[in-house]
């Protein structure tokens, strides 16, 4: 290759470079103010909250699982809904030897622990036995303190408080109108239980 053809095939690469980086751009530009005026409507609201709650893994612990054709899967028609009152648990078993930790029960919503025994909380919009008397600042406070309403019971384990903490204000105000929005279901989730003796 002469000099000055290698400076033209240089030329040419940059060229393509340039345009590749603004392909590149140009949409993380304009999706900016996009999101930021979605995030305003409340249906986008409660879309993007639906969205979050469903990666998150909500529905792992606080939706019952029960068996389906494929194997286990959580009970839909009991969306969100914790640990149900009327299932009848034995007494947790001794604690496995180390290092394993944890025995949790068939519906992923009771967890026997070094903690004690403690069930997922109902977080749909029922006033008596969910969030419905929730304020957002009351979600907000619970998730970011990892205690009760922010000043109550710390939250045990495995409610993944490390993390969920790390939510940003929109993230969690999109959460909580998505909860507020799902169906009621109105069931009475058990307080924890201390440590076996
Ligand atoms: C790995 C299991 C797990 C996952 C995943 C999980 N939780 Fe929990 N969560 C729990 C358990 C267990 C409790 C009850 C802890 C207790 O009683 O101290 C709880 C408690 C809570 C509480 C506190 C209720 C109260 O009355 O103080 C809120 C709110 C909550 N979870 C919201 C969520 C949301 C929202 C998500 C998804 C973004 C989520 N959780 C995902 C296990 C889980």
């Amino acid at each position: 290759m002469k000099p000055v053809s290698r400076l033209q095939a240089l030329a040419a690469l940059a060229a393509v470079a340039a345009a590749a980086l603004l392909a590149y751009q140009q949409p993380a530009m304009s999706f900016v103010p996009e999101e930021s005026k979605a995030a305003s409507s409340p249906e986008t609201k409660v879309a993007r909250g639906r969205y979050l709650v469903t990666i998150a893994g909500c529905n792992d612990c606080h939706t019952p699982w029960k068996m389906g054709a494929a194997g286990p899967e959580p009970d839909m028609s009991r969306m969100l809904s914790g640990h149900p009152e009327n299932m009848a648990l034995p007494p947790a078993p001794k604690l496995p030897e180390g290092p394993w930790i944890v025995t949790a029960a068939a519906t992923n919503t009771a967890w026997s622990g070094p903690w004690g025994v403690s069930y997922t909380a109902n977080l749909t919009p029922d006033p008596e036995t969910g969030l419905g008397k929730w304020s957002l600042q009351n979600f907000v406070d619970t998730i970011r303190t990892g205690r009760h309403l922010g000043r109550g019971r710390p939250i045990l384990p495995p409610m993944p408080i490390p993390m969920y903490k790390n939510f940003t204000d929109q993230d969690l105000e999109a959460i909580y109108a998505y909860l507020q929005s799902i169906p009621v279901v109105r069931n009475q989730v058990p307080e924890p239980l201390p440590p076996a003796q």
